[in-house]
């Protein structure tokens, strides 16, 4: 039988729980069972939202485990794993200290598993910005045509802006990110297009007023930094980039919580999921920057 302690901010107080042999499953199979709410999404190894700090209890040797590539990219990403704890991993099968809970198998150990709740990885949506508070105070959009009028200018914009940012990385020589750039480039075309072929060839530019102007003079998926900055380095570019997507998924979450039309929340929600897959994949860039940037500075 093993003890597992489960330890985060989110729970009142500690809580541990007996899994049984047989019946043990994935850490995360085993604090969904238990109703322990450990943050999760794809439950395939692949988005790091179900992050956990495992703890051995006890004087026992830990069971050996084979670590997967999957996971082990994705723990790298995030900067939760050691160049030392990859290679006691390969080497001698220890286990490290930061898991994924929807691949970490329990054994016939205790152990105390720690996580971070609402600050864990991703999953969590963005927090709102004051921008999404100046939309819902003074936008509101109720009509199909409007929105799409809206989210054509919003995706045509993002699409010049990443294409502005790839070109100034492949400026500086950095490929790998001009790539990420040219990448969320095509996803904000793939918008446009969807939303172009909703309003069915209409021009619906009439309907943003002339004299309307975005939350600090630019759409949401802009952000006040120019393109063709060579300098920029790779971790200003994918923050910046960040930080645009961040307002385009605030921007269709208000849209999506303030619309009196449901046809326009409904299609507003379909946007704010996938600007959260691509903050998602900006964010796992960052921490995979980060932790070279570290690395380098030891
Ligand atoms: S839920 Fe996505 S990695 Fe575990």
């Amino acid at each position: 039988m093993a003890n597992i302690t489960f330890s985060s901010p989110s729970l009142s107080r500690d809580m541990t729980v007996y899994a049984v042999a047989g019946d043990r499953g994935t850490i995360l199979a085993v604090a969904k069972a238990n109703k322990i709410p450990i943050p999760f999404d794809c439950q395939d190894g692949e988005c790091g939202s179900c992050l956990v700090e495992v703890q051995i209890l006890g004087d026992k040797r830990p069971h050996g485990i084979a670590l997967t590539e999957k996971e082990k990219e994705v723990l790298r990403q995030l900067g939760k794993i050691t160049r030392e704890e990859i290679a006691d991993a390969e080497v001698n099968d220890m286990p490290p200290h930061y898991r994924l809970a929807c691949q970490c198998f329990v054994r016939n150990e205790d152990i105390l598993v720690k996580f971070a709740g609402d600050e864990t990885v991703p999953a969590q949506p963005p927090h709102l910005s004051s921008a999404a508070r100046i939309y819902k105070g003074g936008m509101e959009i109720n009509s199909v045509d409007h929105f799409l009028a809206h989210a054509i200018k919003v995706e045509d914009d993002a699409a010049t802006h990443f294409d502005g940012l790839a070109a100034s990385m492949e400026l500086c020589g950095n490929a790998e990110v001009a790539k990420l750039f040219r990448q969320l480039a095509g996803y904000s075309r793939l918008h446009l297009r969807a939303a172009t072929e909703r309003a069915k060839g209409k021009d619906l530019t009439a309907q943003i007023p002339p004299d309307y102007v975005w939350p600090d003079h630019a759409t949401p998926e802009r952000t006040s930094l120019l393109a063709g900055d060579a300098d920029l380095s790779r971790l200003d570019a994918l923050r910046t980039a960040l930080a645009g997507e961040k307002r385009g998924y605030e921007f269709y979450y208000a849209v999506s919580g303030t619309s009196k039309i449901p046809a326009v929340a409904a299609m507003a929600k379909e946007f704010v999921k996938e600007e959260a897959e691509h903050i998602k994949i900006l964010e796992a860039w960052i921490a995979r920057e980060e932790w070279l940037a570290a690395k380098h500075e030891v």
